[in-house]
């Protein structure tokens, strides 16, 4: 199969036909209205192949998901996040040699620049963290210029890696009022992380080993999703050649959304309702499968996975774990588990496919590591960071890249008349 025929008005036209490495079949549309003079309609881009990339791999009918080819289980199992940062960006598992040289640059570009300070400062306590990353991840290409060398491009990579956690945490600390803790050069970047979160000036504070594994795992896991909406945020925004910084930005607030990233902390604050609520979830499924409530289960369904999304059953397990290692007990993971068991075997569900996703338990262990609500989407936010650089990496080397501009189906007025005010 070389060629996809197409008939339109009567006329046959033909398009080349790709197959990408997982036998993937798209039509190259690329010179459809060139020569037939009509655009592809598809809302949503469900359908649409935006870009070729090497990057990360789904079978969402087969729950498959591999970063550069690495199935995300056995990531899960022996890889560390800035393994899979360095695998991401730099399209292999580094050498020992390299792993070293990567995590002591990510060490010593933590420290963000004094007058940054001043930026958390400005913005009111109550703001949500989110607002305050996107904000602060523009302003890095404020202290660092981007020019077209490709080694400052790479020392900007590294920086923004560094930079983001140190972001997020100051972030976090602005919004409980306490002092920011300084990044420490001895410290895994999970345990830096969790140190700057944690640590206050007066005490001193041990990263416990049980929540850095788990975070390593978590941010793993949310690490690269090939074409979502954020990725594809960043992607359309570098089109323009804007700079790393400003396309990152745009996908940090793409993410914010609760159909995105943001669907971690709704879940849990859908959760608390149903348990403040009595903890009558049957109540809240059936609202779920009624159109007019407007209700939807948050951390159901995805547009990818219709199976199961393995990253929703690697949580799942590891909720039981974390929470088992911290010795919390919560019901809000009993009440999951009450969702996902009836919506398992509800046709409703099942007729959708709609199945957990990962954000449906990566809420309860944030919870149990102590981790406020409103840090969750950050939080996906610093594990989704390498997978944004990766795609904008590639998008800005891919000689086949051209600024991202979608057409439309006009559906407004046909041309009339203007009238001044008084005869309207
Ligand atoms: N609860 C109840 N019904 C649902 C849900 C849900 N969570 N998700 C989809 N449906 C129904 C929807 O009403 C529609 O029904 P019908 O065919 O009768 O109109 C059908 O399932 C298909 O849904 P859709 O909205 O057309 O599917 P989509 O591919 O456009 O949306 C989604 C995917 C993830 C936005 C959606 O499933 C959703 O809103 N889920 C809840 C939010 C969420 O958990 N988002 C996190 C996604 S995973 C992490 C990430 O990548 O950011």
């Amino acid at each position: 199969m070389t060629t996809a025929k197409l008939i339109l008005n009567g006329q046959e036209y033909e398009f080349p036909v790709m197959v990408g490495s997982e036998h993937e079949v798209a039509i190259d549309f690329t010179k459809l209205r060139a020569q037939t003079g009509a655009i592809a309609y598809d809302p949503g881009y469900g359908n649409t192949g935006s870009c070729e990339s090497e990057i990360t791999f789904i079978d969402g009918e087969a729950g498959i998901l591999r970063y550069r080819g690495y199935p995300i289980e056995q990531l899960a199992e022996k890889s560390s996040f800035v393994e899979v940062c360095y695998l991401l960006v730099y399209n292999k598992l580094p050498t020992a040699a390299e792993l070293a040289a990567f995590e002591q640059k990510l060490t010593y570009h933590t420290l963000l620049h004094e007058d940054m300070k001043k930026f958390f400062e400005s913005f009111p306590g109550t703001a949500h963290p989110m607002a305050i990353m996107s904000a602060t991840a523009i302003s890095l290409s404020a202290y660092y210029p981007e020019f077209l060398d490709p080694e400052i491009i790479d020392l900007n990579i590294v920086r923004l890696l560094a930079k983001f956690k140190t972001i997020a945490a100051y972030a976090y600390k602005r919004s409980i009022g306490q002092a920011y803790i300084y990044p420490r050069n001895d410290l895994s970047y999970t345990e830096d992380f969790l140190h700057m979160m944690f640590a206050v000036r007066t005490e001193p504070y041990e990263v416990p080993e049980v929540l850095s594994r788990a975070l390593d795992l978590l941010l793993i896991l949310h690490a690269d999703h090939e074409q979502n909406c954020s990725a594809s945020t960043v992607r359309m925004v570098g089109s323009s050649q804007a700079n790393l910084f400003a396309s990152v930005a745009a996908g940090v607030s793409a993410l914010w959304g609760p159909l995105h990233g943001g669907a971690n902390q709704a879940v849990i604050e859908m959760l608390e309702k149903i348990h403040a609520d009595g903890g009558d979830y049957k109540k809240y499924m059936n609202m779920a499968k009624d159109r007019d409530s407007g209700f939807r289960l948050m951390g159901f369904g995805h547009r990818v996975y219709k199976n199961f999304d393995p990253r929703a059953q690697i949580l799942k397990k590891a909720a039981d774990d974390v929470l088992g290692a911290l010795g919390v007990s919560d019901p809000l993971l009993e009440i999951a588990k009450n969702l996902e068991e009836i919506a398992l075997n509800d046709s409703y569900f099942v007729e959708r496919k709609l199945y957990p996703n990962v954000d449906f338990y990566s809420g309860i262990i944030y919870r149990a590591m102590g981790i406020p609500t409103d840090m969750f989407t950050v939080m996906f936010a610093l594990g989704r960071l390498p997978g944004w650089i990766a795609q904008w990496k590639e998008m800005r080397n891919d000689p086949a890249t051209r600024i991202n501009r979608p057409r439309q189906i006009y559906t407004g007025a046909t041309e009339r008349d203007y009238l001044p005010v008084d005869q309207r």
